[in-house]
């Protein structure tokens, strides 16, 4: 009788039991996946940027991100990582933001495999942190700002060890009216003349804007001929920060006309490739970037 009686507050147990709910369910399928939030950082001189070019042997920050965590988690599908900002060749991280998903049966806890996939990355790359988050999170739509930093080195003569973070200015450069054309940039505006050619395209086919908003460019003097701009921005076109760099230079040396590189930025139209070379990769510096949760 009592046999009886516990057979049945077990029956009711199991039926009812929060842990036997779920334990119903049917078991996770290999599609179930969790998703990691990450920040990185990368020297990017040896690098082809940071999209992975698929089909091709370049060395991708992404796509060296990619291969590590599949190569040291024993995955049998690939992983797919997202970055907030499509550095480009030569251009450095000191805080880039990430995510990718991971099939839910990995047992590891963030900070295990953050040290697992650290070990397995090269000595140009780290991860900074890990998280797992919701599914909702995206690295591009998730980022509310962005500060870029370039860097420029203005004398005769560059140090060497120097020259891969620091553009070298070797010409005659009027800081003042670079700064001053530097402040025209601020705020927002339609950003098509200082795209690549890329977004042209992008803007042809999608519902896609050029127009973007510059909080602030701050040009800072370093002292011994090295220069700071800084950028807060809420993000950037393909290109956008070194064609504006680029522009503002031949502008400060007197190759471009300041009216020139107003009217374009005014008008939205125009390209100012025609006149003014995105300024190199090596200057450039995603410096952090902010996040909503
Ligand atoms: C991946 O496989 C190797 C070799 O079988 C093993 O040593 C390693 O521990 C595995 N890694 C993980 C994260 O399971
Ligand atoms: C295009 O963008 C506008 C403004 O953001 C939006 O109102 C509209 O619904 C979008 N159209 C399509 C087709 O996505
Ligand atoms: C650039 O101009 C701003 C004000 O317009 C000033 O605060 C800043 O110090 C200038 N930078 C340099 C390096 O002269
Ligand atoms: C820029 O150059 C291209 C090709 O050289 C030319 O087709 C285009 O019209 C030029 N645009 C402007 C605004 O001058």
């Amino acid at each position: 009788m009592i046999h009886h009686f516990l057979f049945i507050v077990l029956f009711v147990v199991i039926l009812f039991h929060p842990l036997c709910t779920s334990l119903s369910l049917p078991p996770p399928s290999s599609t179930h996946q969790i998703r990691y939030r990450g920040t990185c950082s990368y020297d990017g001189t040896y690098f082809s940027g940071w999209q992975v070019q698929r089909n091709t042997e370049k060395r991708t920050v992404a796509g060296t991100i990619e291969s590590t965590i599949t190569s040291t988690l024993n995955l049998t599908t690939p992983i797919i990582l997202t970055g907030s900002s499509r550095t480009d060749t030569n251009v450095h991280a000191k805080m880039q933001l990430l995510h990718f998903d991971l099939p839910s049966d990995i047992v590891l806890d963030s900070s295990s495999l953050m040290e697992i996939i650290n070990c397995g990355l090269p000595s140009d790359i780290n991860l900074l942190t890990l998280d797992s988050t919701h599914l909702k999170f995206h690295s591009i739509r998730s980022s509310t700002s962005k500060t870029y930093i370039y860097r420029l080195h203005v004398s005769p003569f560059q140090l060497p060890h120097t020259r891969l973070y620091r553009t070298h200015i070797y010409y005659n450069l009027d800081i003042d009216l670079f700064n001053k054309t530097l402040s025209l940039f601020k705020g927002t505006h339609d950003f098509q003349g200082f795209a690549s050619q890329v977004e042209q395209k992008k803007k042809v086919k999608k519902n896609f804007t050029t127009i973007r908003n510059i909080y602030n460019i701050e040009l800072a003097d370093e002292g011994g001929g090295d220069y700071k701009i800084i950028f807060n921005l809420e993000g950037a076109l393909y290109k956008m920060v070194r064609n504006i760099v680029g522009s503002c230079l031949d502008v400060g040396r007197g190759k471009v006309d300041f009216e020139e590189v107003k009217r374009i930025l005014e008008e939205g139209r125009g390209r100012i490739e025609n006149e003014s070379k995105p300024a190199e990769g090596r200057g450039l510096c995603l410096e952090e970037v902010f996040w909503e949760e």
